[in-house]
């Protein structure tokens, strides 16, 4: 096994923040494609939907010398009526899942960002395979379901764990995650 954390050669951080720019929201649009039509298989031409019309989209953006570079991450949430908001689309580029916590910071900066809105009831349906990790960013089973044919959890999240942003399109940095160092040589 190499000693080389390659997290590092991926991006040094991200920036996680409201797709802002033409080329944030269509290099977000193609990542959804390319996951959700191409690697799942669960739409079998496009994922669009009417959500998209009316929804906030965000963004994880690897960078490069500093400056965003590519949409690696991505997600959007709505309001479906008053108060009452809904996350979908969770999105991260297979080359870069488990190297920034991007999902996990997604999901921070989705749901703080409806709690800046006056959320007070924030819902998605998880695919099954992924509840063991919402379980953990304090979110909880309301009812299992299936949805393009695979399974899913309906599952909520504890607002108090996700303190308001107002103003996701500064959002934040995440860095990548680092593995412990190689060992020392002995010479
Ligand atoms: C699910 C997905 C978004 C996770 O993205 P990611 O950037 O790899 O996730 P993170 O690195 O932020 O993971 C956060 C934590 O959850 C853990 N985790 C990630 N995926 C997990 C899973 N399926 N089950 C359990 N734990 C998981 C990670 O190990 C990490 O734990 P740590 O903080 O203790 O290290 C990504 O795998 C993906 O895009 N999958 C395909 C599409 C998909 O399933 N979308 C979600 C639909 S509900």
């Amino acid at each position: 096994m190499s000693a080389i954390d390659h997290s590092v050669f991926h991006s040094p951080g991200y920036f996680i923040r409201a797709a802002m720019a033409s080329w944030e929201k269509a290099g977000a649009a193609r990542l959804r494609h390319r996951v959700f039509v191409e690697e799942q298989g669960l739409f079998p031409v496009h994922d669009r939907d009417k959500i998209d019309k009316d929804c906030t989209s965000l963004v994880a953006l690897s960078t490069y010398a500093h400056e965003a570079d590519e949409v690696v991450g991505t997600v959007r949430i709505h309001e479906e009526a008053p108060g009452l908001w809904w996350g979908s689309r969770l999105a991260v580029d297979s080359r870069f899942r488990h190297v920034g916590r991007l999902g996990r910071e997604l999901i921070r900066l989705a749901v703080s960002t409806a709690n800046g809105r006056g959320c007070r009831s924030f819902s998605a349906h998880v695919q099954a395979q992924n509840v063991p990790m919402f379980e953990a960013l304090h979110w909880r089973v309301e009812e299992e379901i299936v949805l393009h044919g695979m399974p899913h959890a309906r599952m909520r999240a504890d607002l108090a764990a996700y303190p308001p942003i107002t103003d996701p399109e500064a959002g934040f940095l995440a860095l990548a995650k680092r593995s412990a160092p190689p060992p020392a040589i002995a010479w």
